[in-house]
């Protein structure tokens, strides 16, 4: 009984710190950033190099990767803007679902996804999200409609 009272204690502490402690996402917030700007720079970090997104043809950019990661598109949960501004500046944080396979992360399983901390302004980086943003299509989960029988 006291062993389920401290299993319980425990899974509520540890629960309550990723939402709440001082590394949690609450307070985010970014200034707004402007989309045209972002594409700009999406063309002009290369981004295309490794990624592909529809609308975008991309014929100067050497490629980089085997199989490239599209961008946009339809996603099940809506992408904030806080889960690109890290899938940006920390990509191995999260590894985008489905690319934790062979060819898009090292040895020490992080991302290959290049490093722009030290050249990509914050402003760059704010247009660059405002841009990708959009991108993204909520497509929510087609319910199944079960037969009703009505006795
Ligand atoms: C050298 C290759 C490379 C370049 C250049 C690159 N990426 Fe990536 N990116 C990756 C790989 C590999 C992944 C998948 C693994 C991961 O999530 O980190 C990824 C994942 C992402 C994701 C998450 C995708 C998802 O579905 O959650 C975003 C957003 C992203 N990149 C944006 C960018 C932007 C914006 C640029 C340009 C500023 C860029 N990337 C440049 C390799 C690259």
């Amino acid at each position: 009984m006291r062993n389920l009272h401290l299993i319980a204690v425990t899974t509520a502490l540890l629960l309550t710190a990723c939402t709440q402690g001082p590394e949690s996402p609450r307070g985010f917030s970014l200034p707004e950033g402007d989309p045209q700007a972002g594409e700009a720079v999406f063309i002009a970090y290369q981004c295309l190099a490794c990624h592909t997104m529809q609308g975008f043809e991309d014929t100067d950019t050497e490629q980089q990767l085997a199989k490239r990661v599209p961008l946009g598109g339809d996603v099940k949960t809506i992408k904030t803007y806080a889960e690109l501004v890290t899938s940006v500046i920390n990509p191995s944080h999260k590894i985008a679902p489905g690319f934790k396979r062979k060819g898009y992360t090292d040895e020490q399983g992080q991302s290959k996804m290049r490093n722009y901390n030290d050249v990509m302004t914050v402003t760059e980086m704010t247009n660059l999200v405002a841009f990708l943003q959009p991108k993204y299509n909520l497509k929510p989960f087609n319910r199944t409609n079960y037969p009703q029988y009505f006795p």
